[in-house]
């Protein structure tokens, strides 16, 4: 009797062509359309498979795989894998992989992107302008803050931290600081022109700060109202992260009350929703989620996660060596790793 093909489950619609690969071997049951899968549907789509291609919209714990019999690889579309609990899926001897490095550069743009628009008050320029009030320009109006020359705090200091890094000092002459629960080797600190320093200090020193680093439960509020406290009121706050990591409503206030000059966030808290405070204010440049999304880069990311797939599956060109495992020493049957517990900033995987 001929062997069953495995069944793959794609949770999203992604790039057809792409997706289309996994057909050369497996059965494929592809989303059509942007859908919000709840737990129930999820485990009910889990259910039936061998493994799944998933976004960080997909939420998998131990209830959504309970009935997962037959699941053996969970491929996350992403860098960041915090939708997934990788102990989780581990102890169920699932493998769950994600896209590094192809979204190094580009998620770096963004971030800096996002720190010129939000220093130089070019989103908020582009209302005013918009809305008829060039003929009360002054030599005073839209006054911000310089890149060039500035102290830049970046907090992770990854593979997306230093590539930021490196546009800082290397293109725009900024002392850079970083933070990371592990220091850098001196020649990797050196190619990313950046200096060490501690998390309080770093706060009070910068005029720019931006987050890049993983969230987890121990970074939750990193950035709260003590620290905004801690930061120059003129300073920058640039989040491309994840939402998790800032206290929304403490920004809001500090923002509100010229605590803080200005802020910019790819990522939020509840995504999709942004709170109307967040909303309201005219000193913040809010994007969706859109660090990684260049058309190249993006289809890198699901070329990736489908050459994961197949890996984790034992099918195509790399059967068995999946390249991006996450969860590799929580796999039951292998020794126990991963201990990240106790800082509450986490060695950055991105
Ligand atoms: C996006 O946020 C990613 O983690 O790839």
């Amino acid at each position: 009797m001929a062997e069953r093909r495995p069944r793959v489950w794609v949770a999203q619609p992604l790039f057809d062509d792409t997706v289309a690969q996994l057909a050369a071997y497996c059965d494929v049951d592809a989303t059509t359309a942007i859908t919000a899968h709840d737990s129930a549907a999820l485990a009910a789509r889990l259910a039936g498979v061998d493994g799944a291609l998933v976004t960080l919209n997909e939420r998998i714990g131990a209830a959504e795989i309970a009935a997962a019999r037959s699941l053996k690889v969970i491929a996350n579309v992403g860098v960041g894998y915090n939708n997934l609990d990788i102990a989780a899926l581990g102890a169920a001897g699932i493998i769950a992989t994600n896209t590094p490095d192809v979204l190094t550069e580009t998620t770096a743009d963004l971030g800096f992107a996002l720190l010129m628009a939000a220093a130089r008050r070019i989103v908020e320029s582009d209302r005013w302008l918009r809305d008829g009030h060039w003929g009360q320009w002054s030599f005073t109006t839209m006054l911000g803050a310089d890149l060039h020359g500035s102290t830049l705090g970046i907090v992770g200091m990854g593979r997306i931290g230093q590539a930021i890094a490196r546009r800082g000092h290397h293109g725009f002459g900024m002392t850079v600081l970083y933070h990371n629960r592990t220091r850098l080797p001196a020649d990797v600190e050196q190619a990313a022109g950046a200096r060490y320093a501690g998390f309080e200090e770093l706060l009070g020193r910068v005029d720019h700060l931006l987050l890049a680093l993983p969230y987890s439960a121990q970074n939750h509020h990193l950035i709260d109202a003590a620290a905004l406290a801690r930061m120059k009121p003129s300073a920058t706050l640039v989040n491309i992260a994840r939402g998790g990591l800032v206290d929304e409503l403490a920004l809001v206030d500090a923002l509100a009350h010229g605590r803080l000059a200005a802020a910019a966030l790819d990522v939020y808290e509840n995504e999709p929703d942004v709170r109307p405070e967040l909303r309201a204010l005219r000193n913040i440049v809010l994007t969706p989620h859109i660090g990684s999304a260049s058309l190249a880069t993006r289809r890198a990311m699901v070329q990736r996660a489908v050459d994961n797939l197949l890996a984790g599956l034992g099918l195509g060109a790399h059967a068995g060596r999946p390249a991006n495992v996450v969860n590799a020493g929580l796999l039951a049957g292998t020794a126990a790793g991963v201990g990240d517990a106790g800082s509450r900033i986490d060695i950055n995987k991105r």
